[in-house]
């Protein structure tokens, strides 16, 4: 990322530190990588995001999780739910998710992403050889019933603009690496799923 042209201010230059990826590599003993979880309010994001984080520590990596609720009370703390304002969050998650990984982090990214525009995007800024992307499947119907914040209720009684699933869209992904649908697979499904796949990727050879 040298390219003065993608600054706001072309008088920025990149400064290169001493420590290379794989010194840091070295010194954490894995592979850093944004595990993207994707899904419908109430689809199981943040669960299976806490639950993958605590699985990963307890077999020694170091790992974080950015959850949409979260990083909208500080670093998002200024955005809605319009179109905008949703590519304007993943857009800056990204760039933290990228600067934790280039720290040699995993990251587990909980939001709703709905839009696949921004989803890509993401993908872009962090690396296709990092980025994971996991959708959380888990049916509408589903996620209304267990409605834990009592959002889809207020949101057809619209009294919640731009909700997810009811009156904004929510972009399906073409070829996530995995698909979990929480209410066909229990919590312990779900984490052997996803461990079996992440941790040869995330496993220092
Ligand atoms: S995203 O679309 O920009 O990725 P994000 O994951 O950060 O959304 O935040 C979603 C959370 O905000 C939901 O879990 C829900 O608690 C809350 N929320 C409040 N208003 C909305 C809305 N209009 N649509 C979706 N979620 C909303």
């Amino acid at each position: 990322m040298n390219d003065i042209a993608k600054t706001s201010s072309g008088n920025v230059v990149w400064h290169q530190g001493r420590v290379s990826e794989d010194d840091r590599r070295g010194s954490l003993a894995q592979n850093p990588l944004t595990i993207w979880l994707t899904g419908l309010s109430g689809s199981g994001k943040s669960t299976v995001a806490y639950d993958l984080e605590y699985e990963l520590l307890d077999r020694g990596f170091k790992a974080f999780v950015l959850d949409g609720d979260n990083v909208r009370h500080g670093l998002c703390g200024d955005l809605g739910f319009s179109a905008d304002d949703r590519a304007e969050n993943i857009r800056r998650v990204a760039e933290v998710a990228r600067l934790m990984n280039d720290a040699g982090l995993i990251v587990i990214s909980a939001f709703i992403s709905p839009y696949r525009r921004d989803r890509d995007g993401a993908r872009r800024v962090i690396g296709e050889e990092r980025f994971v992307e996991i959708y959380l499947s888990t049916p509408i119907e589903i996620c209304e019933q267990r409605d834990p914040k009592g959002l889809y209720e207020k949101a057809r009684q619209g009294r919640i603009p731009d909700f997810t699933g009811v009156s904004a869209p929510y972009e399906t992904p073409t070829d996530p690496s995995i698909r979990l649908d929480t209410s066909a697979l229990n919590r312990r499904e779900c984490m052997d799923r996803l461990l079996e796949e992440l941790l040869p990727h995330a496993s220092r050879k």
